[in-house]
């Protein structure tokens, strides 16, 4: 998969993207990151990137040539096919919220192009004319659009197969499964005075299986009951909450 980020800080992806899984992943040519310096693609003597707002707004925003000649010399270079598997992201708080969904959306992708949105935003015909998606990573503001399209490139690079070592910790990590992970212990066995679940050390597989289950359960509900409507629950599951205390809602009445 190609990533493709247009920022204005082309050195602020110079740290997060050299590191751990993500490195590993470009080396291993499972994933093509390419930074693309937004003022590359302005005429100007200045290089100017933004100007004032029509109407007295106070605050710079982004001007579209730019960014439309930067999306547009990246889809130049892209088959009808790849083009077809293509998503323009524009970072902004105004976006629909990053979830796992979205990233596993993304991962399935061929060529992603994510602008990273700055000062009070970018010109509007952005949106009309270039972007298929907008997405935030919460419900802050930033400074600027580059921390949140490394959270995007961290959470689908991660998605794709062989960036992780083992899938099954892909699909059992939390949210994925659409439960919240049960606790993780490794050795020793025994911390000051903290001791490993002795379920953990019975070597029962079945048992093991059923006390991750349940402790998954348990927190997910004690920390983001609003993921059960959702999760795939077994009825076991459903027994189990229930004698916790979980009451599912009935759809209304006809
Ligand atoms: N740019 C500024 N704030 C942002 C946010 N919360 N998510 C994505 N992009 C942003």
């Amino acid at each position: 998969m190609r990533i493709h980020i247009l920022t204005l800080f082309p050195d602020m992806f110079r740290g997060p993207f050299d590191l751990s899984i993500v490195k590993r992943a470009v080396d291993d040519g499972l994933a093509d990151i390419r930074i693309h310096d937004i003022r590359r693609f302005t005429h100007d003597r200045h290089r100017t990137v933004d100007d004032y707002q029509f109407g007295g707004e106070p605050g710079m925003a982004l001007k579209p040539e730019p960014i439309f000649e930067g999306v547009e010399s990246i889809l130049s270079d892209l088959t009808q096919l790849e083009m077809a598997h293509t998503r323009v992201v524009l970072t902004s708080p105004q976006g629909k919220l990053l979830n796992q969904a979205v990233a596993q959306e993304l991962a399935g992708q061929l060529d992603l192009i994510l602008i990273c949105g700055h000062y009070a935003g970018v010109d509007e015909r952005v949106r009309e004319g270039l972007v298929t998606d907008e997405i935030s990573i919460g419900d802050y503001v930033l400074t600027g659009g580059e921390l949140a399209a490394m959270v995007i490139t961290d959470a689908v690079v991660r998605l794709l197969p062989g960036a992780v070592g083992s899938q099954d910790s892909v699909r059992s990590d939390s949210i994925t499964s659409g439960l919240l992970q049960h606790p993780i212990y490794t050795r020793p066995a025994r911390f000051r005075e903290w001791s490993v679940p002795e379920t953990l050390l019975s070597g029962n597989h079945q048992e093991i299986r059923r006390w991750r289950r349940e402790r998954s359960l348990e927190r997910t509900l004690k920390l983001r009951p609003d993921l059960l409507a959702a999760a795939d629950l077994t009825g076991e599951d459903i027994l189990y909450l229930e004698k916790l205390g979980y009451r599912r809602k009935e759809p209304p009445a006809a």
